[in-house]
């Protein structure tokens, strides 16, 4: 089965993603780790992003392997996270990167994290979450992680928020059939406690 688990930057979904496929014994996707990918082969060596996106060999596991080399690190950089955001407006990129993450969802149960699982990547997951955090936690959040300031980050995230929200194709929205899951006050057990209930109520059915 697929586990989506989408919602914006910083609600706290990689962690909560991570934490919930190591209970439940599932596979993990960082589909945004794929966007990234795309956004850091175009920062380094232009070229159209459709083809980028398609020819790519991104293969994500513990490290971020893209055309052999480890990019694990490399596509975290902020530059990265920019390009990402805009590279994912793209439409040919979207459909390339679904494919792939298609691909690999069509065998054995995963928990997928991204921005587009439960509407267009994996609409008939038996199990989808939107994770949403107060703007403020989820910069805090996010500054810890980079060692930056929370403000500089608050200033960026509502950026993003703005380009994943407003894009034409697949805007970050919660699927109809989403459980929303409000993050802010809540510690990463509680949450994956929560997305497991789901997951039994699922397999029970
Ligand atoms: O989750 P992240 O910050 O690593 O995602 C990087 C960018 O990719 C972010 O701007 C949103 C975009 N993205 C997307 O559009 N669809 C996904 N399924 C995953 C990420």
């Amino acid at each position: 089965m697929v586990v989506a688990i989408d919602g914006p930057a910083g609600a706290g979904k990689s962690t909560v993603a991570r934490a919930t496929a190591k209970a439940l014994g599932f596979k993990y996707l960082d589909s945004g780790a794929m966007y990234r990918a795309v956004a850091l082969a175009l920062l380094e060596q232009g070229g159209a992003a459709s083809d980028r996106a398609r020819e790519l060999d991104i293969v994500i596991g513990e490290r971020v392997l893209c055309s052999g080399r480890d990019v694990t690190e490399a596509i975290r950089a902020p530059e990265v996270s920019e390009g990402a955001s805009r590279v994912a407006t793209n439409e040919k990129v979207r459909a390339a990167l679904a494919d792939k993450q298609r691909a690999l969802l069509a065998d054995g149960d995963w928990v997928a994290e991204g921005r587009d699982i439960g509407t267009v990547v994996a609409p008939e997951a038996p199990v989808k979450v939107y994770l949403v955090a107060d703007p403020a936690q989820r910069a805090r959040r996010r500054a810890v992680e980079l060692g930056t300031d929370a403000e500089t980050v608050l200033r960026d995230q509502a950026l993003r928020d703005a380009q994943d929200e407003g894009r034409e194709h697949s805007p970050l929205k919660p699927a109809e059939d989403a459980v929303e899951v409000d993050t802010t006050h809540l510690t990463v057990e509680q949450v994956v406690e929560r997305i497991a209930g789901l997951v039994r109520a699922a397999q029970a059915r």
